[in-house]
């Protein structure tokens, strides 16, 4: 049985990120202890948990405690034994890949594009791409809530109460500019969107747990703000997204198999770094996603 006792909490000094040590979570927590790591959680945004080697079913019952686990956005991705694991891969099994190969190529929260997008998301590292000693694949976070914060007061005047719309296609509209980078939604998701174009979403959401303001904007999903014209409105999501993204909100994450990490899709954006191939490379995460909800 973990206790508090056992546990330290290392934050890592940016605004947001920590590290959980001294704990296996494979085996009996107390619920002393899951408090502590709920609290930490909720105060740096971003939690890992190094060395631990989950099977499924530990892995979805950790999540279990924090909220209601939600389903796989794409199911030709799920674990093929655990509907509820969705497998983020660049492993190809043939001309088939695994999993979602595609999985945060832009600074985004997730599905941010459905009505209730899920509060936690969890990636348990399998496999790992190295090179030269030196992990590949790092993801990177921006805190929201410390981007809301650091805005001037005219700034906040001006966002208070705007309802942008996250639109399940906004990435693929987005990269026609780059035809390069262009890449298709699967057609499960097409026709998800076809019956619901797009979502508003407070521009500035209060955090269900801390209460805390954060800006909930992406370029990758905004396509319009309600009841602004489309070039002011980009032009305000481009100058809100890009203030989130901007060094001293950020950190950044090294991966190493076993790692459990876990970010609040409130409180955090997050980005991955495509610097791996296959199939020189394999990168293996699973994924769970807990509390989906609305956001107002
Ligand atoms: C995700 C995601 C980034 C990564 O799984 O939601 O954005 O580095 N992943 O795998
Ligand atoms: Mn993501």
């Amino acid at each position: 049985m973990t206790t508090t006792l056992d546990m330290a909490i290392v934050p890592s000094g940016a605004a947001l990120g920590a590290e959980v040590r001294g704990i296996d979570l494979s085996t009996p927590l107390d619920s002393a202890a899951f408090s502590r790591i709920e609290e930490a959680f909720n105060r740096h945004s971003v939690l890992c948990f190094r060395d631990q080697n989950l099977n499924e079913e530990q892995f979805l019952a950790f999540m279990a405690r924090f909220d209601k686990v939600e389903k796989v956005p794409i199911s030709d991705f799920a674990h093929p034994d655990y509907p509820d694991i969705f497998f983020v891969s660049n492993i190809r099994d043939g001309e088939r890949s695994i999993g979602h190969d595609d999985a945060g190529a832009v600074w985004h929260t997730d599905m941010s594009y459905s009505e209730r997008p899920p509060l936690i998301s969890a990636l348990h590292a399998r496999e790992v791409p190295f090179e030269n000693g030196i992990a590949k694949g790092d993801t990177h976070f921006a805190s929201t809530a410390a981007a809301y914060d650091s805005l001037s007061d005219a700034d906040k005047r001006r966002i208070d109460g705007l309802f942008a719309l996250h639109d399940l296609g906004g990435r693929r509209a987005n990269r026609k500019k780059d035809p390069s980078k262009r890449t298709d939604i699967s057609p499960e998701l097409e026709l998800r969107r076809k019956k619901q174009p797009n979502v508003p979403h407070p521009v500035v959401r209060i955090h269900p747990v801390t209460g805390r303001k954060c800006l909930y904007v992406t370029k990758g999903e905004c396509v319009g703000i309600d009841n602004m014209e489309e070039e002011e409105a980009l032009s305000l999501i481009d100058r809100l997204a890009r203030h989130i993204y901007r060094p001293p909100y950020r950190h950044t994450h090294k991966w190493r198999v076993g790692d459990l990490l876990m970010w609040d899709n409130c409180a955090v954006q997050h980005i991955a770094t495509f610097d791996y191939k296959w199939p020189e490379h394999r990168r293996l995460m699973w994924r769970i996603t807990v509390g989906a909800a609305p956001t107002h």
